[in-house]
């Protein structure tokens, strides 16, 4: 753990002119390319399947950050792998073995994520926290990008953040869905350091939108009160 992190959600980009995309959001300080992978079961909606990945992967070389969306991510964590992921999140809702889960990001060399939705306890994590790299709170019920930030995340994050800190854990924070810049700046306050933008980062300006973005990474710290 350490630096605040921006992660645009390549959902919201113009898939057509994606390579340029992404160049823009490196040369503006972006760390990671958030890829996001829907099944049409998990959530209702279909998204990026491995393909997408493999092609990112030949134009970056920006961490990509794959956040699965699906029934059941332990049958495709090798093919994220091969195809270049840096770092795998799956979500504890699924219906795999989060365990065996693990482990297979492990075995396949990637960072280790785990999320969970805006209704799942946030204790119920707690028990794969010592075995992970990130923790990601969804801040909007997957599926869609665009939805406003579900106020109630802000005491999960605050939550999940005295656990970590208290347990002595070495764990990422990464909040994802309707995170405006307000809300942003209340997020690393409280403790997330890795923060997800879609429609906020490639809707409009995309280099000013990241710079604006980086400002309030870089200017921003988590609060003492925790
Ligand atoms: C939602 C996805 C998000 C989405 C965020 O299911 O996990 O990554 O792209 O989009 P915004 O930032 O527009 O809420
Ligand atoms: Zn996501």
């Amino acid at each position: 753990m350490g630096q605040n992190i921006l992660a645009p959600s390549i959902l919201a980009a113009d898939c057509a002119r994606l390579g340029e995309e992404i160049a823009t959001i490196k040369a503006e300080g972006a760390g990671y390319v958030h890829v996001d992978v829907m099944d049409g079961v998990f959530v209702p909606s279909l998204s990026f399947g491995i393909p997408v990945v493999t092609s990112i992967r030949k134009v970056t070389d920006l961490k990509l950050d794959v956040h699965l969306m699906i029934i059941h991510p332990l049958a495709y964590i090798k093919n994220f792998a091969d195809a270049g992921a840096d770092s795998i999140t799956f979500h504890l809702e699924s219906e795999d073995d989060p365990e065996l889960v693990i482990e297979e990001i492990r075995k396949a060399g990637c960072r280790v994520g785990i999320s969970i939705k805006p209704g799942t306890p946030v204790e119920q994590v707690y028990p794969y926290l010592d075995k992970v790299d990130m923790l990601l709170i969804m801040t909007v019920e997957p599926g869609f990008g665009g939805q406003p930030y579900i106020k109630t995340s802000s005491i999960r994050i605050a939550t999940a953040k005295n656990y970590i800190r208290t347990e002595g854990l070495n764990v990422d924070i990464e909040v994802d869905g309707g995170m405006t810049e307000e809300v942003t700046r209340t997020a690393i306050e409280l403790g997330a350091n890795v923060i997800v933008a879609g429609s906020a980062i490639f809707h409009g300006d995309v280099a000013d939108n990241c710079r604006r973005y980086m400002a309030i990474l870089n200017s921003t710290g988590p609060g003492e009160v925790l």
